[in-house]
């Protein structure tokens, strides 16, 4: 469930009119709900209930500062892939004790703002990398906590683009060498081994995969503590898929998530981290755009809005499907068209939705593109040169800028022209 309903005929974010924000600032624009991404948070966190664990927001997924202080405020802890987000999430307010660093690519000046932050956790995708922590650490006196990412070579079952468990993959140390690299970086100096940890992929609508990597991490567990070596930490990734609308089977729901954790790694005495992106931020954002055009061939019919690939890339990266609603609720007798939803880029791909059925909108109409608050705007770019899409943060009857458009100028000004390019 989210909070984005029509309130008299209108779409609304929690008590906002989404035309009331658009009025102010223009389109296109996200707008989050606060109240969604405090249940979403909430629930996953509950269904933890009696766990020792601590929730790892993947800032990946929606990394605006507002977005990270809000889930901050929950209790959230952040997982962070680069020097960027890292520097994000502290920005926001998540403290260093509570932040994850993932990723295959660390690299020194990143690892070395890590542990001068005192950072809670890095998760070590490969030996190299072991190697580089325990250099870093070393010369600069301090001991790095880590855990190793293993890579059970299960399939996620999701799209090949955000599938990250099988051995094809770049991710994670192949998890039989894991427990002969667990006893190897417990002697390295400036390295205290915490634990394990995984992630599998992205958008899991199928529970099983989950559990048969997390049986696998269970067997390590076991062969790793009967070398007398101790197991602190399991970080479980994140993962968790959620309904677009286009959804032949019903998704999982995270109680039988959790139970599968408790099945497969319960009592094991060790604190557990999750990395949930999606299943957070997704339902709790929405893409709002105008209607640039309606133009009707003989035999299709485009409704050419002005948000765009750039601004939202999920549908031509991924084939991935978001619902499309005016945002003025058109009534019952309305003219349906069908009509394939584009953005105003030049590529074909620049299109959101093939064959919809929606009310036949007027130019100026807005529509809002559903369940764009994972993925959506940290992916936006200004291709085409097109400004940089603005976000906007919804409590109850406020909202607030939380990035403003990013305009041409802005965009053109950073640019310059090399000194031998004489202009006369
Ligand atoms: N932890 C790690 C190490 C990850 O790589 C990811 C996502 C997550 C956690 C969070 O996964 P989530 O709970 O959000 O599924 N751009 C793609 C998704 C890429 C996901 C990459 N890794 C999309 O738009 O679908």
């Amino acid at each position: 469930m989210d909070h984005f309903e029509y309130k008299n005929g209108h779409l609304s974010a929690e008590d906002v009119k989404l035309g009331s924000i658009a009025d102010e600032i223009g389109t296109p624009f996200y707008a989050y709900s606060t109240a969604t991404l405090t249940r979403h948070y909430q629930i996953f966190a509950d269904a933890l209930h009696g766990m020792n664990a601590l929730v790892c927001f993947a800032v990946k997924a929606n990394s605006n500062i507002a977005v990270l202080r809000l889930l901050a405020g929950l209790g959230a802890g952040a997982d962070v892939v680069s020097g960027g987000e890292l520097t994000r999430a502290l920005k926001a307010g998540i403290p260093a004790s509570k932040i994850i660093f993932s990723g295959v690519g660390k690299t020194d000046e990143e690892l070395s703002l890590a542990l001068s932050i005192g950072i809670r956790q890095i998760n070590v995708e490969s030996v190299p990398e072991l190697e580089a922590i325990s250099r870093i650490a070393s010369a600069n006196g301090v001991v790095a906590p880590i855990a190793l990412r293993i890579n059970p070579d299960i399939d996620a079952g999701t799209h090949a683009k955000i599938t990250t468990g099988t051995l094809e993959n770049k991710f994670g140390i192949e998890w039989t060498l894991a427990h002969e690299i667990y006893s190897r970086a417990n002697q390295m100096p400036g390295i205290e081994v915490k634990g394990l940890a995984m992630h599998i992929g992205s958008q899991l609508h199928d529970l099983e995969p989950f559990r048969k990597a997390y049986e696998r991490m269970g067997d390590l567990v076991a062969m790793i503590r009967k070398d007398g070596l101790s197991i602190e930490t399991l970080d479980l990734g994140g993962g968790f898929g959620i309904p677009y609308g286009d959804e032949t089977a019903p998704m999982p729901n995270v109680e039988e998530y959790a139970q599968i954790v408790r099945e497969t790694l319960g009592g094991l005495g060790v604190e557990y981290i999750f990395e949930p992106g999606r299943v957070i931020a997704g339902n709790a954002g929405v893409l709002v755009s105008s209607v640039i055009y309606v133009k009707e061939g003989s035999s299709k019919t485009f409704v050419i809005v002005d948000a765009a690939m750039n601004d939202l890339i999920r549908p031509t990266l991924y084939g991935a499907y978001h619902e499309i609603v005016p945002v003025d609720d058109p009534g019952k007798d309305v003219d349906m068209i069908e009509a394939d939803i584009v953005g105003p880029i030049c590529e074909t791909g620049d299109t959101f939705v093939k064959s919809a059925t929606l009310p036949r909108p007027e130019p100026g109409d807005l529509l809002a593109v559903r369940t764009a608050g994972a993925y959506g705007a940290v992916q936006s770019s200004t291709y085409n040169t097109r400004p940089l899409v603005a976000e906007v943060l919804v409590d109850g009857d406020k909202f607030h800028v939380i990035r403003p458009r990013l305009g041409v100028e802005e965009i053109i000004s950073r640019e310059s022209i090399a000194p031998w390019q004489s202009t006369d």
